[in-house]
């Protein structure tokens, strides 16, 4: 009774209101409303770490520009997808049929993100991929609303292939997760590692997120490759460097990765880290200010060293907090927020980095070693690498 009543009180209201010309204020409420930005994100699984991380340096992003967007305050939600991309459509629904989200920030895994695309082409919400590479997503399936601030899952890799011939390893086995991350990061390693003369002996793979190595490990020490190329993350990469040591390779067979391998993983991992080589878009010891700047407040605030998630986080912070600024906070203004973000410079703690046409980061790939828990920069592996974006018809 009561709420019926109370609907007929409101709606008497409106119609009030708009008899006398007192709309006005409707209207002006609704623009100064919150905007609605979703995560969708995996908080639990082998993944699990790396999406808070994200969260994390998405919200520092916008704490250290006084927690607005374009002047507007913000409302969060979050849903957590598990990295299970059967659920990847109803998941990205739940934000944005559900919750009504302007933005939907997601996500880490390349299947699950291959649904928030399908409802990103669908209903046209503003979508920011922070991690995951999916080739598709910038490329044969890119859309004006989607924009990617990390990489594509060939990138890191493209520049890996060189860095290992350089050192001497001319016969690798590469070995990695069975689906779409750890098959587009083969591209990449194939076409830069043959190109630069090397030969690759043995493709190994496992099912996405099983961590069971040792038959491919006793494999790998019978093949006896120069070197191992990888692409594994979080509690997986973790568990494969340590079991990678136990199995007495370590020091016969050198381990390179995507540096995906070595990221968040280094207390996990221990020693048998030491000496891996990858390269990546981030490091944690550049020396600029900027990223000085960035560890700092992250681990004051979080308690936690960054990793490239968090810096991926954060950017993906930047770009809305530039593509917002420039809107005034109305992002009902697709053509000029898109504008604003498509020639954004990302002030980031990785180097500044631009836009692609097809909406992927165009940025500098650092080979770094892992020295005392830390991803150290020891070079530069590609200046201003950029996805090809083949097959994106929007530019
Ligand atoms: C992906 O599935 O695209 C993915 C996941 C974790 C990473 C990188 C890529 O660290």
């Amino acid at each position: 009774m009561t709420s019926r009543r109370l609907v007929l009180t409101r709606s008497a209201a409106v119609i009030g209101a708009a008899s006398t010309g007192l709309l006005l204020p409707e209207i002006v409420r609704a623009q100064s409303a919150k905007v609605r930005v979703g995560f969708m994100l995996p908080y639990t699984g082998t993944f699990a770490q790396l999406g808070v991380a994200i969260e994390n340096g998405f919200r520092m992003a916008v704490n250290e520009q006084g927690g607005k967007l374009g002047g507007r305050e913000i409302e969060y939600f979050k849903v957590d997808d598990e990295s299970e991309p059967s659920k990847g459509i109803e998941n990205a629904n739940k934000l944005v049929q559900r919750d009504k989200v302007d933005v939907l920030v997601g996500t880490v895994h390349s299947g699950v993100q291959m649904g928030i695309q399908k409802v990103a082409r669908d209903t046209g919400v503003l979508s920011l991929i922070p991690n995951a590479g999916v080739h598709a997503a910038t490329r044969s399936l890119c859309a004006p609303n989607v924009f990617r601030t990390s990489f594509t899952n060939s990138q890191p890799t493209r520049a890996l292939g060189k860095a290992m011939v350089d050192r001497g390893h001319k016969k690798a086995v590469w070995i990695t997760w069975k689906y779409a991350a750890g098959d587009e990061a083969f591209e990449g390693f194939k076409e830069s590692y043959t190109a630069a003369g090397g030969t690759i002996v043995k493709e190994l793979g496992l099912p996405f997120p099983q961590v069971e190595f040792q038959a491919l490990l006793t494999e790998i020490a019978a093949l006896k490759p120069d070197a191992v190329a990888c692409f594994f993350a979080g509690g997986g990469a973790a568990k494969f460097i340590r079991d990678y040591a136990a199995s007495g390779l370590k020091d016969k067979i050198p381990l390179y990765g995507s540096g995906f391998l070595t990221e968040g993983v280094l207390d996990a991992a221990g020693p048998a880290a030491n000496g891996i080589i990858t390269t990546m878009h981030y490091s944690d010891s550049l020396p600029t200010l900027r990223n000085g700047q960035f560890r700092l407040n992250y681990a004051k605030t979080f308690r936690l060293q960054p990793d490239v998630y968090a810096v991926q986080g954060y950017d993906t912070g930047l770009l809305l907090i530039q593509g917002a600024n420039a809107v005034k906070g109305d992002l009902n203004n697709k053509p000029a927020l898109y504008k604003a973000m498509e020639s954004a410079v990302i002030d980031s703690p990785r180097g500044k980095w631009t836009m692609s046409p097809s909406h992927n980061p165009v940025q500098d790939m650092y080979l770094r070693v892992v020295e005392n828990k830390e991803n150290k920069v020891i070079g530069v592996a590609a200046k201003a690498l950029a996805d090809s974006g083949a097959g994106c018809k929007m530019a």
